[in-house]
């Protein structure tokens, strides 16, 4: 990644333009409540990359507690990727790979996940790529998940105990 793009937690300056984003990348939009839920719950995994100041991607997560896995210490959590995107003219930058890899550290080091699972689109290979890159596996497969009726690869990485 170029040194002039910055990493940094999400503000809520940051809002209309990380929904710029999300509508100018993905088909999956969000009202802004929804942003602001994740940003007042989890911040430490809504993280954006600027440019020169402006933003240029995003990366949204939560922590979920995995209620079928208890463990002798409390119930396990899970890292959940729920929206990633980057700017066309700033992709293949590693921008993604640096946002992604800043949010699996933070799931672990500041939420004590243990694992983090996504859902994305069979043919969308950027991103399965990015994420097969970053060590996560397909683990099943959901049958029309998206509201135009393609499947989804629900993908899984364990991570480092803290
Ligand atoms: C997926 C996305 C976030 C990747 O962001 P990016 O900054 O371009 O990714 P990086 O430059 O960090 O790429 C990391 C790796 O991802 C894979 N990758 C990224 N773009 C790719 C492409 N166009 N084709 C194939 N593999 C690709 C490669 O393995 C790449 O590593 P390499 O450059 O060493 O080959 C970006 O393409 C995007 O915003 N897409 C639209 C939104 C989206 O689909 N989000 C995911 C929803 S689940």
């Amino acid at each position: 990644m170029h040194p002039k793009i910055k990493l940094r937690v999400f503000e809520p300056k940051d809002l209309e333009r990380v929904m710029y984003i999300n509508r100018t990348c993905l088909p999956e939009n969000y009202p802004s409540y929804f942003f602001m839920d994740h940003f007042k719950r989890f911040p430490e995994t809504f993280l954006v990359a600027e440019d020169d100041g402006a933003v240029v991607g995003y990366i949204m997560c939560r922590i979920e507690s995995d209620l079928l896995n208890f463990r002798p210490f409390g119930i396990a959590k899970k890292g959940h990727t729920i929206s990633i995107a980057v700017l066309p003219e700033y992709r293949r930058q590693g921008i993604g790979y640096a946002l992604l890899s800043r949010a699996l550290e933070a799931m672990t080091m500041k939420y004590g996940a243990r694992e983090c699972y996504l859902e994305v689109r069979v043919s969308n290979t950027p991103a399965v790529n990015l994420y097969k890159k970053l060590g996560f596996e397909v683990k099943k497969v959901i049958r029309g998940y998206y509201a135009d009726g393609e499947d989804a690869y629900v993908m899984v990485k364990k991570l480092p105990i803290r």
